[in-house]
């Protein structure tokens, strides 16, 4: 899929912005604090109505005032989607081609983005439930019923944590309660299992290649670590087996409520013992994959947003990374040193420059 276009009214720093993508590489130039990450950050928002920051949605709105507005036209396969969203003090309102959506849940990926910032990088030092969250919102997005189950799973979750706070194990209707939630608290975490499981053997058969051919390293793996397997049985008989923990802890401890996602170069973890170019090279690596997977998944490539993400590599790896754009997949990329591009790929792109939320033709 395409944007096309985009217009921002009173968003960030911007008052009025409307600026026309081509289908491959666009390219957006400026200074530190011109609104490069801000337009990248807006094409985010009409895809999935809030930031990739974790950042408040009042955020949003220019100082000093009291509404943000973004459009956007998005040209997908078989459709064309005028996208809009109004952010003011009651709210956000999201229309699909001109009629009002009031379920946030029905507009969401109808435009599917992937992207890449500063801020993607610290999935790797933060806790598990990060990588949960970033992982769900993959899945979900090549997925609809991952997210569904998910929110099952969640529930039944919610209401055995409950119980366990209350449960007395000598009496028998308790028991028999214990059961019944444990057999549904099976069969979803079972499911997410193997979501989840398959979901990393998939971007595994991209990774590696991706990482190797930026930066001549091969051995970048993603794990999926669970305290589970897919076996029905194992995790009854784990669940009985804890019980007495889970009771004293008033949790839940088995299950995929406490999985992780780790990156393992070589087998060492990526983590504890990568340098920054390589925990850079390997989320960008992540990001191609993402979009490989979900062309190949969907049948339609997402749009590739990719902010200043040249610092920390050298010379080869830029130009690598560059090499790896493919040109079915529309890309978005900004930078603050137009040399980061070399001439060949520069010349081919739509290039723009960004000046104090203004925007001009690129050199
Ligand atoms: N709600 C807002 N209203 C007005 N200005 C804002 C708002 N939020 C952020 N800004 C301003 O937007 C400017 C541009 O920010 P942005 O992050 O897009 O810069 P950038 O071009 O990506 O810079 P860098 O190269 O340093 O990453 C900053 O000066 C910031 O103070
Ligand atoms: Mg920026």
């Amino acid at each position: 899929m395409k944007i096309k276009n985009i217009r921002l009214k009173n968003y960030r720093n911007y008052d009025n912005l409307n600026i026309s993508f081509c289908d491959n590489l666009n390219i957006i130039i400026g200074d530190n604090a011109q609104g490069k990450t801000n337009l990248l950050e807006a094409i985010y928002v009409l895809a999935v109505t809030k930031s990739f920051l974790s950042i408040n949605d009042h955020n949003l709105i220019k100082f000093g005032n009291k509404c943000s507005f973004i459009e956007g036209l998005i040209e997908k396969k078989n459709s064309t989607l005028d996208l809009e969203i109004l952010l003011n003090d009651n709210g956000k309102f999201v229309k699909i081609n001109h009629k009002e959506i009031k379920k946030l849940s029905e507009y969401i990926s109808k435009m599917n983005v992937i992207i890449f910032s500063a801020d993607s990088i610290r999935m790797l030092k933060e806790s598990p439930s990060t990588r949960r969250k970033y992982f769900n919102i993959q899945i979900s997005q090549i997925n609809k019923r991952y997210l569904k189950m998910l929110t099952d799973y969640n529930i039944i979750l919610r209401q055995r944590n409950e119980f366990l706070k209350i449960i007395d194990m000598n009496k028998k209707t308790d028991t028999d309660y214990l059961e019944i939630i444990n057999d549904k608290y099976v069969d979803l975490s079972l499911k997410i299992y193997n979501f989840r499981d398959e979901y990393v053997k998939n971007i595994n058969s991209y990774l590696g290649n991706m990482f190797f051919s930026i930066t001549g390293f091969d051995g970048l793996k993603l794990k999926y670590i669970s305290n589970i397997d897919n076996s029905r049985d194992n995790l009854l008989e784990k669940l009985n087996k804890n019980i007495n923990k889970e009771i004293q802890y008033k949790m839940t401890l088995i299950g995929p409520n406490r999985d992780d996602f780790c990156f393992y170069l070589n087998d060492k973890n990526l983590s504890l013992y990568g340098s920054q170019g390589q925990m850079r090279s390997a989320i960008i690596a992540l990001k191609m994959s993402e979009v490989f997977l979900f062309t190949d998944k969907v049948g339609d490539s997402p749009i590739l947003l990719l902010d200043d993400m040249f610092s920390e590599l050298d010379i080869n790896k830029r130009n690598n990374i560059l090499a790896n754009l493919t040109h079915d997949v529309q890309t978005i990329i900004t930078t603050t040193d137009i040399d980061n591009i070399n001439e060949n790929i520069r010349k081919k792109a739509n290039v723009y420059e960004i000046k104090d939320g203004k925007l001009f033709p690129g050199k």
